[in-house]
């Protein structure tokens, strides 16, 4: 199965995998989306917060979470004490998937195929940033780090180790967007970013504090 691998450089910095990645065609997702999506934020970030997939304004405009869920995210941490510029925002897939109904691009969930063809993209981002913690935005972002078995709606909010960094995971904000009870999804999703801030008592770098 091809997969990215070939076209991740073997050294370099975040602007060179950025660059790189552009070309990427490690499965068949750059045929139709606008452009590659990158990860953006500070190379020395000690936090991480990984999604889905860039969406269809994402895409368009060629950076991460800058559409609703990222709207809604961006309250959620500040409401959180997360600074969003000290953090290191990316997805575990790189391109949009849709699906197109008339003039709409419908978000499509992507599959095994395209989530493990473009891992080689996060372990390179996760190489030069080696956050502490890795937050995972969703149960796509959450089993592609911690494999198949892992269930969001049982673990969420709670830190578990790997050898390279700590994960929590919550809920994808588009979730919360699309809850019944709003309000309270978004309340419980605010509390798990609360404990991902309090893994950093004394503050995270950016944040002032
Ligand atoms: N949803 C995601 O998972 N990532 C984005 O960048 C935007 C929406
Ligand atoms: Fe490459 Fe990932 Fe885009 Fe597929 S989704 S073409 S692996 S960057």
């Amino acid at each position: 199965m091809p997969d990215a691998t070939r076209y991740v450089p073997p050294d370099g910095d975040l602007d060179d995998l950025r660059e790189a990645a552009r070309g990427c065609h490690g499965c068949d997702l750059y045929r139709h989306a606008t452009q590659t999506v990158f990860g953006e934020g500070p190379a020395d970030a000690q936090v991480v917060l990984v999604g889905e997939q860039p969406g269809d304004q994402e895409d368009r405009e060629g950076h991460p979470f800058v559409g609703p869920a990222g709207r809604l995210l961006d309250r959620a941490l500040a409401e959180a004490g997360i600074d969003r510029d000290a953090v290191y925002v990316t997805n575990a897939v790189k391109h949009f998937k849709f699906v197109e109904r008339g003039k709409r691009r419908i978000h499509a969930q992507p599959g095994r195929t395209e989530i493990v063809a473009c891992a080689p993209w996060f372990e390179a981002e996760m190489r030069i940033v080696r956050p502490r913690l890795v937050v995972c935005l969703g149960s796509i972002a959450a089993k592609a780090i911690l494999g198949q078995s892992f269930r969001v709606t049982a673990q969420r909010g709670k830190l578990i180790s790997t050898e390279e960094y700590e994960v929590i995971a919550t809920v994808h904000p588009s979730a919360v967007l699309r809850a019944p009870d709003r309000t309270e999804a978004y309340s419980a999703f605010v509390e798990d970013l609360r404990a991902a801030r309090s893994m950093f008592p004394t503050g995270l770098p950016g944040t002032g504090g």
